[in-house]
């Protein structure tokens, strides 16, 4: 069975959603921050070390105008993908980078990834090629089968099929756990990216996750490094974004939005929810959206119908995003150097209403805390 496990995975929280809606969108994204690279990784004993200097960053959408690897948790199956990348969300067009068509089985710079890979108790599991299926490993990089469907808590990613220079501290994807299969994500301030998918109810039960599927993101250097385990630039800030998410079996029917960075929170388990969410369809497809604009927004949208064109007008896309049944979250603008600090973030999440999550959560958590405490004592 594949190790389970919740946090990164999209984090099970709390949130305000209280009303079905069309779009969710996020605004005034990006701030003057920091978070702390990894500066080696070991796999065998002192698992990693963080960078002692931070990694700034600043503008919209920051830091999540970093690079992104692309996830995906069941019960979920995924009929088409792409991303695109544009000047201007709001003029020109959007050129697709990235492809997906599982009927007839092309995937043009799109890896599929999961969790597989080789064990160890610091690092938990590492990164491997999907098999066909998306549960277990592969040799070498494959596509997703045509009638794909993974159940509760199997986990796949995409990232790009541009391949990393060597792991290293300066070079462009910074530190990353050796073995791996090591690719680029979808870097950028102005990015879109769609889904096609079904979200059916499942028919088996597990402990963990159960019934809960969802679709985020994650700076892509997080997943390089330690995806379940505690070695990341996640817990100082590098940014997840949870796109369409359930966050409890109890609301099984709703999809959640939640940022997690900390501007506007001193806690990044936490987030910022948006107030709205997304009816998932049980029996039928769904067509979703996400939108990093120009001017530092996040729009994640459910229209009825999109194009898959290699290329589309911004007219198009913003088409796309009505402005009815909108619910918006705006983000309290943060003065330079005042986040990213990872001293609020004690404690576990609400994953003790999973059963079974609670607990490796939360000492994962204290360990990261005590990690990224150990640099600022050391500063
Ligand atoms: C990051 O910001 C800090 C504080 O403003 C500054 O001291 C440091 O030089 C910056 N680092 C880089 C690489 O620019
Ligand atoms: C594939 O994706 C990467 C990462 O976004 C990008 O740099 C590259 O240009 C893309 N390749 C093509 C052929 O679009
Ligand atoms: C797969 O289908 C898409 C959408 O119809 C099309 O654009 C693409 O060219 C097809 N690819 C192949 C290899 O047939
Ligand atoms: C991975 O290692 C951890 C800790 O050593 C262990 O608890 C877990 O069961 C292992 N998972 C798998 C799939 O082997
Ligand atoms: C997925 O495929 C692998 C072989 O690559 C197989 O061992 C495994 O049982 C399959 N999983 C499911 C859920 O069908
Ligand atoms: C969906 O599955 C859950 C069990 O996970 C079950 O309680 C619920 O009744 C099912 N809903 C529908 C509409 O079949
Ligand atoms: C379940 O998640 C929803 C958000 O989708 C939230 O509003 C609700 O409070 C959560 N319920 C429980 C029991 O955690
Ligand atoms: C979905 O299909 C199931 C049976 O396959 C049915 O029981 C249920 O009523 C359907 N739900 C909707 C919303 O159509
Ligand atoms: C941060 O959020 C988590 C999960 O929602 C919560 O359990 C924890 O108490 C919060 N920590 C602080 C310091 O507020
Ligand atoms: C990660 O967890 C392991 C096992 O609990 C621990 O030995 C190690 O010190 C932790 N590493 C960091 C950087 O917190």
């Amino acid at each position: 069975m594949v190790w389970t496990s919740v946090f990164l995975a999209a984090l099970p929280l709390l949130s305000a959603a209280n009303a079905a809606v069309s779009v969710n969108e996020f605004k005034n994204v990006g701030f003057p921050g920091r978070y702390f690279d990894i500066a080696s990784l070991d796999s065998l004993s002192s698992c990693c070390a963080l960078a002692t200097t931070p990694t700034n960053f600043s503008g919209p959408n920051s830091p999540l105008n970093e690079e992104l690897s692309v996830h995906f948790r069941g019960p979920i199956s995924l009929s088409k993908f792409a991303a695109y990348y544009s000047a201007n969300s709001d003029s020109g067009s959007w050129s697709q980078v990235a492809y997906y068509n599982s009927a007839n089985q092309t995937a043009n710079n799109v890896t599929f990834l999961n969790n597989n890979g080789e064990n160890s108790t610091c690092l938990g599991l590492g990164l491997t090629y999907a098999s066909s299926n998306g549960t277990s490993k592969a040799t070498q990089p494959t596509i997703l089968e045509a009638d794909n469907f993974v159940d509760s808590n199997q986990e796949y990613l995409i990232f790009s099929s541009v391949k990393c220079p060597e792991s290293g501290f300066s070079n462009s994807c910074g530190v990353y756990r050796s073995g791996i299969p090591a690719y680029h994500g979808f870097g950028g301030t102005t990015k879109l990216f769609l889904f096609e998918f079904k979200m059916p109810n499942t028919t088996t039960w597990v402990e963990w996750n159960n019934n809960m599927p969802a679709i985020w993101f994650l700076n892509a250097k997080i997943p390089r490094t330690s995806q379940y385990g505690n070695c990341s630039c996640w817990g100082s800030g590098c940014g997840e974004f949870d796109a369409f998410e359930v966050m409890n079996g109890t609301q099984y029917l709703d999809l959640a939005s939640t940022i997690h960075t900390y501007q506007g929170t001193g806690n990044i388990t936490w987030g910022i929810p948006a107030p709205g969410y997304f009816k998932r369809q049980l029996n039928d497809t769904m067509l979703g959206g996400v939108l990093f604009a120009t001017d530092g927004s996040i729009n994640v949208f459910m229209p009825n119908s999109l194009s898959w064109d290699s290329s589309l007008a911004a007219s198009t896309v913003n088409g796309w995003i009505p402005s009815k049944d909108i619910l918006i979250q705006s983000l309290s603008s943060v003065a330079p150097q005042s986040t990213g600090s990872g001293s609020s973030q004690t404690g576990s999440s609400s994953a003790s209403k999973r059963s079974g999550a609670s607990k490796v959560q939360s000492g994962w958590t204290l360990a990261l805390f005590t990690c990224v405490m150990g640099v600022f004592n050391f500063l």
